[in-house]
């Protein structure tokens, strides 16, 4: 995806000096090629259906592009839901998620028709039901079950141990089957999990496989007639060259050994698997200096632009687009935002660097422009879709000018 040649980088056909001329830093780049392949060799792999978790990099040319594959969209919002549909996304093949629906949420997704709602707590099932009622719908269900099952993932990404607070625990299951009952517009056919992200053991998947397997036969005995068993997203993605990488053989030959010759169709909802890889982030160096001894290289892209590094500590590779100065200097990449954890990396060694030099944050695809802010007041960083030798921009943020204007200050101030 990116490459070297002549002393210049390149993503797919396209030279990053020459956006980064036409085009203020810093901006996400994202590459077509390395998510289409990404998508086929997940898809062909595993057998199963899509749904791709917009959360991961909600721009509909992104979700567009998905659906163009094939790919359904798992969604988790009012506005999730609306970018999908707006990507041309068919309605059934969209799954709405999320652990704290509002009325007004249950009522937009029961508008659209969609594939079905994923029910995440015993309130939110009979509120769905009287929704339902009111509208005089019957609405397709499934259950997110929380399968107590620690996925070896960092806390602040592990959503499916019993103390997490997604899904329904499986020992409540009697009380749903009890409410479901007497719950005559909802229509159960389904049941998920997702217990977290950035799963790389294969025995974890293991215990999701058996255990939805055993939860699904535990629906159909009760007279339910389970037609999705959706095993949730949370694939691994590497972030640094040489670190283990997800072995999907692996993955696909564990669900064969429980799910062969089933009636109900099985699905993932993967994000970052999707599009970590296929995104950088680029950024300038605004300035070099050195305190106590540590040389600070600090450039625009900041906190505000991608936290993933300052929320969980994540590791981002950071490289120069030209690395044709071969003096190595030891540095701590930081961004603008006057907090201390606005730090990308410590103690790297890069060729040695001047004001104004392009740097490129790695593996940024996912999770990356969804959760940039406006913190400080500064803008929103801009995306590009690079299909070959063509690239588009497909995000204009407003200006930090722009957003600023968006307050208003009440008369009784003036
Ligand atoms: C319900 C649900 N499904 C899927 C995902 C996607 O996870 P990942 O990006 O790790 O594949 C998430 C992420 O938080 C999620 O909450």
């Amino acid at each position: 995806m990116i490459y070297y040649r002549n002393k210049k980088t390149f993503i797919e056909g396209v030279s990053l000096e020459e956006i980064a001329r036409s085009h203020a830093t810093p901006f996400y780049i994202y590459s077509q090629n390395k998510i289409e392949d990404t998508f086929e060799k997940l898809e062909s792999t595993l057998s199963a259906e899509i749904f791709y978790a917009v959360k991961a990099n909600s721009n509909q040319a992104i979700i567009k592009l998905m659906a163009s594959l094939g790919a359904g969209a798992d969604v988790v919002s009012i506005g999730e839901l609306e970018r999908a549909i707006m990507a041309g996304v068919n309605p059934k093949k969209i799954i709405f998620e999320g652990i704290g629906k509002t009325n007004e949420d249950i009522s937009f997704a029961l508008s659209k028709s969609i594939r079905l709602i994923n029910v995440e707590s015993i309130d939110e099932l009979q509120r769905i039901n009287s929704i339902a009622i009111k509208q005089n719908k019957i609405v397709d269900i499934g259950i997110r079950l929380n399968p107590n099952i620690d996925g070896q993932t960092i806390d602040k990404i592990s959503t499916g141990k019993k103390t997490d607070k997604f899904g329904i625990d499986t020992e409540k299951l009697r009380d749903i089957f009890q409410i479901l009952e007497v719950s005559k517009n909802v229509n159960l056919i389904g049941i998920s999990c997702h217990i977290g992200s950035q799963i790389f053991n294969i025995n974890i998947f293991t215990e999701i496989f058996k255990k939805m397997k055993i939860n699904a036969q535990l629906f159909i005995d009760n007279g339910y007639l389970i037609k999705h068993v959706d095993l949730g997203g949370g694939l691994g993605v590497t972030y640094q060259q040489n670190k283990e990488v997800l072995k999907l053989e692996l993955v696909k030959s564990e669900m064969d050994k429980f799910f062969k010759n089933v009636e109900y169709q099985l699905s993932f909802e993967p994000g970052r698997y999707l599009v970590a890889n296929a995104g950088i982030l680029v950024t300038s160096v605004i300035t070099i200096k050195n305190n106590g001894g540590i040389n600070f290289l600090i450039i625009d892209a900041g906190m505000h632009s991608l936290i993933r590094p300052a929320l969980y500590k994540a590791h981002h590779d950071i490289e120069p687009v030209d690395k044709s100065n071969s003096e190595l200097t030891s540095y701590t990449v930081a961004g603008p935002i006057c907090e201390s954890s606005d730090i990308f990396d410590k103690n790297i060694s890069l060729p040695k660097q001047k004001v104004g030099n392009i740097i490129i944050i790695k593996d940024t695809g996912a999770y990356g422009k969804v959760m940039a802010s406006n913190y400080n007041s500064r803008g929103l960083p801009i995306e590009i879709l690079v299909n070959n030798d063509i690239f588009c921009k497909i995000y204009q943020p407003l200006t930090a000018q722009e957003f600023i204007r968006q307050d208003t200050i009440p008369e009784w101030l003036d």
